[in-house]
């Protein structure tokens, strides 16, 4: 379930809290719990899916949020996986670590694992938003924010795409708070 962390050491962990508090930063956080065992648990059991795997993980996720995600509020989606073993995943926490805004929204749902969401209010104060399976987070278009992985940088998460599947970053002004860095 997700948290939010503030630069002081305080947290809020009352989910309809933190999902308001994150409505307050113009983003939007849901949660749809994944289905205990069967085929998603033994795929989601693996660090780094083949292409086979993948696409049967999609296609499951695809059944799981049907009703629940409309199948035309995203043009495509593809899986995102993290894991200690990956392949330059020193570089990529350093092109993760700075605040940017995207041209298009910023749609995840996670299912498994934890990662790190920053942003900065309109005020300048900034809060990150931690988030595990199930949770369904939409950063929407020019809102500044952060992504980052915490010490375990295991995460599998679904990444939807409402307009285009490659987006740029535009980079931002401010600076991560260092209180803000993930334990
Ligand atoms: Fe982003």
């Amino acid at each position: 379930m997700a948290r939010l962390i503030f630069p002081d050491g305080t947290e809020e962990r009352d989910r309809a809290a933190v999902a308001a508090a994150v409505a307050g930063l113009g983003a939007q956080l849901r949660h749809l719990p994944l289905p205990g065992g069967g085929e998603i648990d033994a795929l989601l059991g693996h660090d780094q899916l083949d292409a086979a795997g993948q696409a049967a993980l999609l296609a499951a996720i695809d059944a799981h949020v049907a009703g629940w995600l409309p199948r035309d509020s995203y043009t495509a989606r593809d899986l995102a996986e993290f894991h200690a073993h990956l392949p330059g995943l020193d570089e990529l926490r350093r092109k993760f670590a700075s605040i940017h805004s995207h041209p298009d929204d910023e749609v995840r749902y996670i299912l498994t694992g934890t990662g790190y969401f920053g942003f900065v209010a309109t005020d300048g104060s900034q809060s990150l938003l931690e988030v595990k399976a199930g949770d369904y987070l939409n950063v929407p278009r020019g809102a500044e924010h952060w992504f980052t992985l915490g010490a375990d940088p295991r995460l599998k998460a679904v990444r939807y795409f409402a307009t285009q599947q490659e987006w740029v970053a535009i980079p931002s002004v401010h600076r991560i708070d260092p209180a803000l860095v993930p334990a």
